[in-house]
């Protein structure tokens, strides 16, 4: 991890930021001056031991609840947020959910989560920020698999390949005062009921020829954050994955 500059860049509001890769997303974005507002769903512990990590930083930090299955709840999020940050400056939408699907199976519960939590909430969310910022940067966590059509976790697929579409169409609407650009993650972290050895097998199949690290992501997120000549950008950082 890079030394704290002291540099402040504003706010920058995480959703699913207290485990796993939005985790990794806030320590390195706070280590660079970026003042986080945390939102969590269910593990509270963890986002209370990282908002105590990041203040030591003398770095801001606060944590902020909310169901993103929940539209009302999604729709008041930016403005409880705006409220003790008034300089909210960036909005990472990277809470996800991740089930297998299939069409054949048709489960409409599990449609209908896969995209209230992995695109109405990003909608509400850039529509809400949009509405109460005069400029800012928006950026999507999509998947590697938007590339491709492949089987297995059908709904989640379609939310995310959604969520590419919604990321280009908002870069549209949105300009010139807000950028709106997505990461396409490859082989990061296993999913929690999987061992790390579950990663190496596939990473074998990719050009790369290994997995990849939080830390990739967290890169590519202040990469575009800082390049302010991009917008309906998706970077893939997959080790070359999309290419196959
Ligand atoms: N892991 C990978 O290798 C990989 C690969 C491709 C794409 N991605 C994408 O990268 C992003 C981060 O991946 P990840 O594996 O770190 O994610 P994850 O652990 O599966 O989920 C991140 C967070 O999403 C939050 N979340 C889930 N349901 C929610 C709800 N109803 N309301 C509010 N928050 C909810 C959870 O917060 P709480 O714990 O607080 O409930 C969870 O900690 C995701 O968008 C994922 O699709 C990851």
């Amino acid at each position: 991890m890079p030394s704290k500059t002291t540099n402040s860049n504003g706010t920058v509001l995480i959703t699913g930021g207290s485990k796993r890769i939005g985790r990794t997303i806030a320590l390195h974005l706070a280590h660079y001056g970026y003042s986080i507002a945390l939102h969590y769903h269910y593990s509270r512990k963890d986002a209370e031991a990282l908002a105590r990590i990041i203040q030591t930083l003398q770095v801001r930090c606060d944590i902020f609840e909310a169901d993103l299955e929940d539209a009302k709840a999604v729709a008041s999020l930016i403005q409880q947020v705006r409220k003790k940050f008034p300089d909210l400056q960036s909005l990472i939408n990277n809470a996800s959910i991740f089930e297998k699907s299939t069409l054949r199976a048709g489960d409409i519960k599990d449609f209908d989560q896969e995209f209230a939590i992995n695109l109405r909430a990003p909608f509400i969310l850039c529509s809400q920020f949009a509405s109460l910022s005069k400029e800012g940067t928006i950026i999507n966590i999509l998947d590697t698999n938007v590339s491709k059509d492949k089987g297995g976790h059908f709904s989640y697929l379609l939310a995310k390949k959604s969520l590419a579409d919604l990321t280009r169409l908002a870069a549209l609407e949105l300009a010139p005062e807000i950028r709106v650009n997505a990461i396409a993650p490859g082989l990061i972290l296993p999913p929690e009921s999987q061992g790390k050895e579950y990663l190496d097998r596939l990473a074998k199949n990719i050009p790369l020829k290994r997995k990849g690290e939080p830390t990739d992501i967290a890169k590519a997120v202040q990469f575009l954050l800082e390049n302010t000549y991009i917008t309906g950008q998706t970077i893939f950082v997959d080790g070359g994955e999309h290419l196959k």
